[in-house]
């Protein structure tokens, strides 16, 4: 199954793709997780990516369609991907488009998580991701049993440099303007599922499974 998770920054869209990726047995494909990886690395995309992560703003199509691109190349996604937060703009969804086309691929469907602004405000702020295996987290609504420590691993839990006040409040506007207008574009072609988001994570799962036709 070849699928896009979208939605606004703090959707819930690395927590629901850490179970769907499972489930379905396809890859896990975040940009803003290989951007990270790629800072933690200090290599120069992680350089340039940097200055534009910490002060929320998106980083240029021409290199996030190039690591994409690549990715999409590797044998292990013939069978499927799941993509999160690719594309977020008008350009990037036209390379994804050319990119399929090229390696003769079509997406089954684009999931579209719906939240309120308010409850991701509080999602953002109060998000922890483990340093070992980036399992997420949140004060709130999914503490660690294990207090400041990762149950999965044990690694230690930080805060993105991303999710303070400010930069959130960034993060939603760039959104709105850049990204939303990407579920008209996929509501065009026939792809878009709305689902709503505010629920628990496990109702949230069980029903982007039943839209796919998986439960
Ligand atoms: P990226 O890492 O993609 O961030 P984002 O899109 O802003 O989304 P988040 O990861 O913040 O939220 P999420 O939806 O994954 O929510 P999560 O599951 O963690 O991108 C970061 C940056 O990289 C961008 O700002 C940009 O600079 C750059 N970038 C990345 N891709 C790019 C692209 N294509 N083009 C250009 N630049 C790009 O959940 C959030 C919190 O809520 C967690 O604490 C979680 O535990 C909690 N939670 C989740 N679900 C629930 C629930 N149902 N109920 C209660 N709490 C919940
Ligand atoms: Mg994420
Ligand atoms: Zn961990």
């Amino acid at each position: 199954m070849k699928i896009i998770l979208m939605g606004p920054p703090g959707a819930g869209k690395g927590t629901q793709a850490e179970v769907l990726t499972k489930e379905l047995n396809i890859p896990h494909i975040s940009t803003g997780d290989m951007f990270r990886k790629a800072i933690k690395e200090g290599t120069p995309l992680g350089v340039e990516a940097k200055r534009y992560i910490d002060s929320g703003k998106l980083v240029p199509d021409e290199v996030t369609v190039g690591i994409v691109k690549e990715r999409l190349a590797e044998p292990d996604c013939q069978a499927g991907f799941l993509l999160d937060g690719f594309p977020r703009t008008v350009p990037q969804a036209d390379a994804l488009e050319n990119t399929l086309n090229e390696l003769r691929m079509k997406l089954d469907k684009v999931i579209n998580i719906v939240v309120k602004r308010e409850a991701l405000l509080k999602r953002l702020t109060g998000r922890r991701v483990c340093k070992g295996c980036g399992a997420t987290y949140h004060v709130v609504f999914k503490p660690s049993q294990k207090g400041d420590q990762c149950e999965q691993c044990g690694g230690e839990l930080y805060q993105r440099s991303d999710d303070s006040e400010a930069v959130v409040a960034n993060r939603l506007n760039v959104y709105e303007q850049q990204t939303a207008p990407l579920i008209e574009y996929y509501q065009a072609k026939g792809l878009l599922l709305n689902i709503e988001g505010s629920d628990s994570v496990e109702e949230v799962t069980r029903k982007i499974l039943q839209a796919l036709g998986r439960e």
